[in-house]
């Protein structure tokens, strides 16, 4: 092995040029997801405080966000919904023409250059704010089963590509996938939160979503931030169960934990979750002039990228095309 000085690393560094040509990792803007919340009630519509740049749609201004997302070349769009109204149960969550399937159509009727995907859960539909249906104050998980299959079957009718559940009830990409199936929903695929940590770093999504619990946390279905073994465990599980894609979340902070389920499940697409707190700390640090805001976000994304992520969801998505170097 030849060493110093024969060996000199700076040489691969030289110039851009060389260093481009020689990346190990290279972002992709098709290869990211831009959230985006839509709202039923268009008081509802407009900037969300906590996470600067980053709106709530109606179903009119919706179409005006998705072709800058398609101009930007991204890949995917992930749809939330606030409803006009909430109940215990949830049930505006799989209403045929709730604000989701009308996003999703409206979508569909525009473009069929980004991939539909839908977030699969009950807390922005419940009036207590929990990701299922209550039973003494906890989550019924068995309960929680058939809503949730009854809303991805809503959502697919109207032409999502993948559902993407999110509520950590465990058998719900099983009772998913057989209520798709049972429908002829059978091309429709299941990108699932399988390794969703219990984080705070969620805080700016649940003003975006009003989705905040009124009581208690969700540390009862989602996971200890302390934990690997069990995100294993967990992917397992939704890969059994028939998940077509997994995901973890959030990104950043769980880097090591993307690494170990891109190496033992090789055969399966890897999702990442930037979530709303990495966006908004990014943000808020830019905004003060103490980061510089399009450098540490390609530098996250390509750290997010270099653990093992195929896919990244990012509120970043729609800026990172103009960002890249061309
Ligand atoms: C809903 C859901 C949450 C996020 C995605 N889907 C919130 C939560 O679990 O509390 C968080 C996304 C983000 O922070 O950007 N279950």
């Amino acid at each position: 092995m030849s060493s110093f000085p024969r060996r000199r690393m700076r040489r691969l560094r030289a110039t851009p040029a060389i260093r481009t040509l020689c990346a190990e990792t290279r972002l992709d803007p098709a290869r990211l997801v831009q959230p985006v919340f839509v709202v039923e009630d268009g008081a509802m519509a407009g900037p969300v405080p906590s996470m600067p740049g980053v709106e709530r749609h109606t179903l009119d201004t919706l179409e005006g966000e998705i072709e800058q997302i398609v101009a930007a070349g991204v890949g995917g769009v992930m749809l939330f919904g606030l409803p006009a109204r909430k109940d215990a149960a949830g049930s505006t969550a799989w209403q045929p023409d709730g604000v989701v399937p009308r996003a999703v159509e409206r979508i569909k009727s525009l473009t069929d250059r980004v991939v539909v995907i839908a977030d699969v859960c009950l807390c922005e539909y419940t009036d207590h704010g929990h990701c299922g249906v209550l039973c003494d104050g906890r989550v019924d998980n068995d309960a929680t089963l058939d809503v949730l299959a009854q809303t991805a079957i809503a959502y697919a009718r109207a032409g999502a590509d993948w559902v993407a559940p999110s509520a950590m009830a465990d058998g719900m990409v099983g009772a998913i996938r057989s209520g798709l199936d049972e429908h002829h929903l059978a091309d429709v695929g299941i990108l699932s939160y399988a390794v969703k940590y219990a984080s705070s770093f969620y805080g700016p999504f649940r003003d975006a979503a009003d989705c905040a619990p009124k009581s208690g946390d969700r540390a009862g279905y989602q996971m200890d931030p302390a934990n690997v073994r069990e995100a294993i465990a967990e992917a397992r599980l939704d890969v059994e169960e028939g998940a077509d894609l997994l995901m973890v979340k959030p990104a950043l902070p769980y880097l090591d934990v993307i690494r170990r389920v891109r190496d033992v499940f090789p055969e399966i697409p890897l999702v990442a979750y930037q979530v709303s707190g990495e966006y908004s700390m990014i943000e808020a640090a830019a905004a003060n002039g103490w980061l510089d805001r399009r450098r540490v976000a390609l530098e996250s994304l390509t750290a997010i990228c270099r653990a093992g992520a195929d896919v990244t969801i990012s509120y970043h998505a729609k800026r990172v095309a103009d960002w890249l170097p061309r």
